[in-house]
């Protein structure tokens, strides 16, 4: 019988927190009063009445939504820049391209802004598509999810992240405190790349080309406008950079991919719920970028072709450097943090954003004054080649698939001892450019 002492206890307490709250309330209203000029307004007792837990009001009193922008009946965001900015004088016309960025409620804060004043600053247009409806920095956000079909979203953990959003009182970053709010964002990110290609080309239907990337992904607009010149939209291209899910091939969504006009109206023109003909699949795949792409060859046979290393998964601190890449012209890189971004822009502001971009560039601009005969705790990515102490036992897998094991010459043999032995080794092949000598490990790259 302890519950109700306990309860009773427990009211004690609610009840005297509440009194104190109100009286509380009650001085710091009446002080607030007393240095309001205005006093009406400004008397929380009004406030107090109208609170739901007094019965007053209910939610709507509390939305103080501005009517909206009264030009922009969609959202999308159509700005002034590339006229009106000395900034952009150089900028390539990108007028018949729609940048379509793909991001989440739990990042767009920290990346959004960022994009906006660098790498989409001289754009003329370009669109959001997120897990969530809101305005960052005074730009709409489309939610890409509203339309996923309600069964789908029902019972689904994977759209646990996107039923709190929407609940959250305060900011995201609190809301999702004490969440995997990493894993969380990835479940649910797989169900936007349809939806929002089918949403994009509702509200824009006339552009020659679409480019959909990640709020990570930087696009070096320049070389990108030069080599869609020589594409005719009308033709049916999906370009990207090639990855597989089970021997399906895809446009890699982080790097980037884009289809032309005649792709987008084959995939959406005169049908309805063409991504919802996929949510129920998407559950049971891993990405969003791969569904677009059997989505895509499902409805009009058309498949992805592959534009690596010009599209690309990697940024300047990651790019493997090596001839057969080096005069490659690059138009996408990805993972680069708001830094990274803002770096690339300023390099390109310095170039007067002129083209090409090569592979090269980046590595004079971003690598080649960096480069250090040695560095202490650095992982200077030097993967391709192991060398191990071929009378220890214990290491990883996939250490192993990499370990070169017959036809070791001496040096080799010596490699795993030290971090000169491993010098010594990499300076006696040819191909060896870069190495690096941890827990007995010396590891060379054919790459910088
Ligand atoms: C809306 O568009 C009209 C006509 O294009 C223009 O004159 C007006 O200034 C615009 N209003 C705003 C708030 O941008
Ligand atoms: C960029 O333009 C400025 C001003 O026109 C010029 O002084 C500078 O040399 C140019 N830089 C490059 C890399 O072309
Ligand atoms: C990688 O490490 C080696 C040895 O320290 C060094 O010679 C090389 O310059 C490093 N490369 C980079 C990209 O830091
Ligand atoms: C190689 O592994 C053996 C067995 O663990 C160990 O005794 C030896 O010290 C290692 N050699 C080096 C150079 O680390
Ligand atoms: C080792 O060398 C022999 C003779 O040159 C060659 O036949 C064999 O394929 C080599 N093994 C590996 C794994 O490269």
């Amino acid at each position: 019988m302890l519950a109700p002492r306990v309860l009773s206890r427990r009211s004690v307490v609610i009840l005297t927190t509440f009194s104190i709250f109100i009286t509380g309330l009650l001085i710091t209203s009446s002080r607030l009063g007393a240095v309001c000029e205005d006093g009406s307004s400004c008397d929380l007792s009004n406030l107090r009445h109208s609170l739901p837990a007094f019965g007053g009001a209910d939610d709507a009193n509390y939305r103080h939504q501005k009517p909206p922008h009264p030009n922009s009946t969609d959202g999308s965001e159509e700005t002034d820049n590339s006229r009106s900015n000395s900034e952009c004088a150089n900028f390539p016309d990108t007028s018949n391209v729609l940048l379509v960025m793909k991001t989440g409620a739990s990042e767009a804060y920290s990346k959004i802004p960022n994009q906006i004043i660098t790498n989409l600053k001289c754009l003329p247009e370009f669109m959001f598509f997120s897990d969530m409806a809101e305005k960052v920095a005074g730009y709409t956000i489309h939610d890409s999810l509203d339309t996923v079909l309600p069964e789908v979203k029902l019972k689904n953990s994977d759209f646990d992240l996107y039923h709190r959003q929407q609940k959250c009182p305060t900011d995201q970053e609190s809301c999702n405190k004490n969440h995997k709010v990493g894993q969380e964002a990835w479940n649910l990110d797989k169900y936007k790349n349809i939806h929002m290609a089918e949403k994009t080309y509702a509200l824009r239907p006339n552009y020659d080309w679409y480019l959909f990337v990640d709020a990570d992904t930087y696009v070096v607009w320049p070389t990108m406008m030069k080599w869609l010149e020589q594409l005719d939209p009308r033709d049916t291209h999906y370009i990207g950079s090639v990855a597989y899910v089970a021997n399906f091939p895809f446009g890699h969504g982080g790097s980037g991919y884009f289809v032309s006009q005649a792709t987008m109206k084959k995939f959406f023109e005169g049908k309805t719920g063409v991504a919802n003909r996929w949510d129920e699949r998407v559950t049971k795949e891993c990405c969003g970028d791969y569904m677009f792409s059997l989505a895509l060859k499902t409805e009009t046979e058309i498949a992805v072709k592959n534009a690596w290393p010009t599209i690309n998964g990697e940024k300047p601190h990651t790019l493997p450097y090596a001839a057969d890449e080096w005069c490659q012209p690059i138009v996408t890189m990805h993972h680069a943090s708001a830094q990274e971004v803002s770096e690339i822009y300023a390099f390109e502001q310095e170039r007067n954003f002129s083209y090409p971009m090569r592979i090269k560039d980046l590595y004079h601009r971003f690598v080649e004054d960096r480069l250090r005969a040695a560095r202490d705790d650095w992982d200077n990515l030097s993967d391709d080649v192991f060398y191990l102490n071929s009378s220890a036992s214990d290491y990883d897998d996939w250490e192993l698939k990499r370990a070169k094991k017959e036809n070791l010459s001496a040096l080799e043999m010596a490699a795993h001892q030290s971090f000169d032995d491993c010098r010594r080794a990499c300076q006696s092949l040819d191909e060896c450019f870069q190495y690096r000598f941890h827990n007995g490990i010396c590891a060379i790259s054919y790459t910088i």
